[in-house]
């Protein structure tokens, strides 16, 4: 008898949780674990099997990675080719499809009633083929030219919607699973972040990403991609079920632990089918992977056998696309526009071009950068596209028919809209233009001047900020003030008591907290936490004008980006001017007051030691400001309290990013200092 490993058990236990976390996540859409459980799990197992190695077996999950590289990848030949699909490009050309398939069926006299169909997403990745013998993975390939692919075994066991081994006590002796491997669309903007970082050339499409991915030579990277699979096809099975439809085979599939859509639909007759086609249009979008089109199958397997293949195709489906997100056109054309926070964007005014749908005469060229990185020209062709709700994009320049009068873009240095000069800072790629009184980002300033948050000014909605700008009654920020009822009343079917209620609305705002007020300013970086922060420091708007750089880092939260925002806001005379005019027409910021609840909502940690607070006395303080304490620094700390020889909490705020303030901070910001230890 042989006897059993000691560990076996714990090994097998491993395995089945690993195994059964997998299948309920990706098969089930019903995770049982978090993924940290996963990993730690995964490391159990890894562990146990580095003491003892008799105890590996191919289909662990551990297995899944740490295959050596191969020089080249291996060529595959295949007994059932992979097929391809015919392609219908609109609802016409699909009638065609079912009306051809009607009539054969027909003449066949096989037809009883309408064809049911089976819907699936058309999965816009690349189609690979698993075999499994006696229940484990043997073989995975790419399709190549759907006889010969290359063996990418290794690389697809680094995939964990792959089952290593089938589920279920009985697998079939031998069969063949088709289906498509793609990359998320979040796996693939983490990609391109981290492309982008380590200065590599981003992926153009998730698809390419999926491709380059899966085609490595090292699968070591390919297991660092995050790709996914999911199964569409049953090729042959040797020693299983009998099946009816193809519905029914993909049910199989996934009780083998396979991925299959869960977007997928029965369909009676072609009006199903297009109804189908017209709900999977809408659901593209938040769907959390790219497809192209739908694929429509013959349900009946038996009909299916009936109507046969193309020499490349098979009879019984066909692939029914969307509508190209893509086209090409000419630009003709480079604008620039003034956002409400003064970002300048080239804009490409294109020859008008019907992209999915939608006519685009616009499109978006990002930045500077951009268009020096996509080498983009006025007067070339351009590929554009769109992708959902996203503003049309110039993706790059057909190169091939650029003609010899193509004129590159200068960038202007000066705002289009107020022709003051425009700043890029550095690290930031958009060129900005920081006058306040710029038309083009006024509109957008005054409605956020007067928002909750800001002024606080009761019944100036965007439409009538839109008409007093119109009329010219309103060119600056200060004009708000200035508002005489005459002004309004005309705005107004009720001239006279609306009007009134305006003014009286705006009057009853002149008080705001001063640091409502410097939020109501719209200085880049500057929200309402900063902007509060700024007032416990100056008290008076006239000292923050006048603050340096320098000075101005001082303020806890502050960082040199954010002081040279305020510096240069400042600096500016146009924003000096209507700071001056706002306070002779009245306005009168209340400087901070530290007493009630003007901590609430902020928690805060005490380390170190401080020289003129105890403390108890300093929580004391925090906590009769409505303010927290907390023992440990986490992201929900707002502000860490470092006295002398602060130690572990203070790193752990400094890697947070949570600001830091030594004791004269911390005594500003409560509004006294200690009364001695
Ligand atoms: S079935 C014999 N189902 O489309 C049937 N293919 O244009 C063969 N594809 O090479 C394919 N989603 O890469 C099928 N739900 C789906 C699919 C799908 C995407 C791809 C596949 C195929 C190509 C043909």
């Amino acid at each position: 008898m042989i006897s059993k490993h000691p560990h076996a058990e714990q090994a097998a236990r491993l395995r089945g949780l690993l195994n059964e976390a997998n299948y309920r996540y990706y098969v089930l859409d019903d995770p049982s674990m978090p993924d940290s459980e996963y990993d730690r799990l995964l490391r159990e197992l890894q562990q146990l099997e580095q003491e003892h190695p008799e105890l590996l077996s191919p289909d662990s999950p551990t297995q899944r990675i740490g295959h050596a590289p191969v020089s080249e990848l291996a060529k595959v030949t295949r007994k059932n080719p992979m097929l391809s699909l015919e392609n219908a490009m609109n609802g016409e050309e699909f009638r065609a499809f079912h009306a051809r398939t009607v009539k054969t069926l027909e003449g066949l006299g096989a037809l009883k009633g309408e064809i049911s169909y089976f819907c699936e997403p058309k999965f816009d990745g690349l189609a690979v083929e698993l075999v499994y013998e006696n229940g484990l993975l043997v073989m995975g390939s790419t399709r190549g030219d759907g006889v010969t692919g290359e063996d990418v075994t290794v690389n697809l066991r680094t995939i964990r919607s792959i089952p290593l081994r089938l589920r279920g006590a009985h697998p079939p002796e031998r069969i063949e699973v088709r289906g498509e491997v793609l990359m998320t669309k979040k796996a693939f903007r983490q990609l391109n972040e981290a492309q982008d970082e380590a200065g590599e050339k981003p992926f153009a499409n998730p698809r390419n990403a999926a491709a380059g991915s899966l085609r490595q030579l090292d699968p070591g990277i390919t297991a660092r991609r995050s790709l996914d699979m999911y199964s569409y096809q049953l090729g042959e099975v040797t020693g299983g079920p009998r099946f009816k439809t193809h519905m029914e085979t993909l049910e199989w599939l996934k009780e083998l632990g396979f991925q299959v859509s869960r977007e997928t639909g029965k369909a009676e007759g072609a009006e199903g089918v297009l109804h189908y086609y017209a709900r999977m249009a809408e659901t593209r979008d938040s769907l959390d992977f790219e497809i192209d089109g739908t694929v429509v199958k013959v349900n009946d397997l038996e009909l299916q056998r009936l109507l046969g293949s193309k020499s490349r195709d098979p009879r019984w489906a066909i692939a029914f696309k969307f509508p190209p997100r893509q086209a090409v056109t000419r630009l003709l054309d480079i604008d620039i526009q003034v956002g409400r926070q003064g970002a300048l964007t080239p804009v490409a005014k294109l020859e008008p071009v019907q992209v999915a749908g939608v006519l685009v005469r616009n499109a978006t060229l990002h930045n500077e950068d951009e268009i020096a990185r996509k080498d983009v020209r006025i007067g070339d062709t351009v590929i554009v596209q769109r992708a959902g709700d996203v503003i049309p994009e110039v993706v790059g320049p057909v190169m091939e028919k650029r003609p010899p009068n193509a004129r590159k873009f200068v960038f202007p240095h000066k705002c289009p809209s107020c022709g003051e000069p425009v700043s890029r800072p550095e690290g930031e790629v958009a060129w900005r233009c920081v006058n306040l009184q710029c038309p083009a980002q006024f509109q957008g300033r005054l409605e956020h001047f007067v928002s909750r948050k800001a002024m606080d000014i009761d019944g100036l909605g965007g439409k009538i900020i839109s008409k007093l700008t119109d009329m010219g009654k309103i060119r600056t920020l200060a004009d708000v003030f200035a508002l005489q009822k005459e002004d309004i009343a005309s705005l107004y079917k009720k001239g006279d008591t609306a009007a009134q209620k305006l003014i009286d609305s705006i009057h009853g705002s002149r008080k705001p907290p001063l640091g409502r007020f410097i939020n109501a300013l719209g200085i880049r970086h500057v929200g309402e936490a900063t902007a509060d922060l700024l007032a416990r420091e100056f008290k008076t708007v006239e000292r923050l004008m006048d603050a340096s750089e320098a000075e101005l880092l001082q303020v806890p939260d502050v960082g040199p980006e954010v002081a040279r925002a305020i510096h240069g806001f400042f600096t500016n005379p146009a924003n000096r001017r209507t700071v001056h005019d706002l306070l002779e027409l009245g306005v009168e910021p209340e400087p901070p007051a530290a007493t009630g609840d003007s901590l609430k909502g902020k928690t805060f940690v005490l380390t170190g030691t401080l020289s003129r607070w105890t403390r108890d006395g300093a929580a004391q303080a925090i906590v009769s400001l409505g303010g927290k304490v907390s023992g440990s620094v986490s992201k929900k700390t707002n502000y860490v309290v470092a006295g002398a020889e602060a130690g572990s909490k203070l790193a752990k705020a400094q890697e947070l990013g949570i600001p830091v303030l030594d004791e004269p901070a911390f005594e500003n910001l409560i509004g006294h200092t200690g009364e001695g230890r």
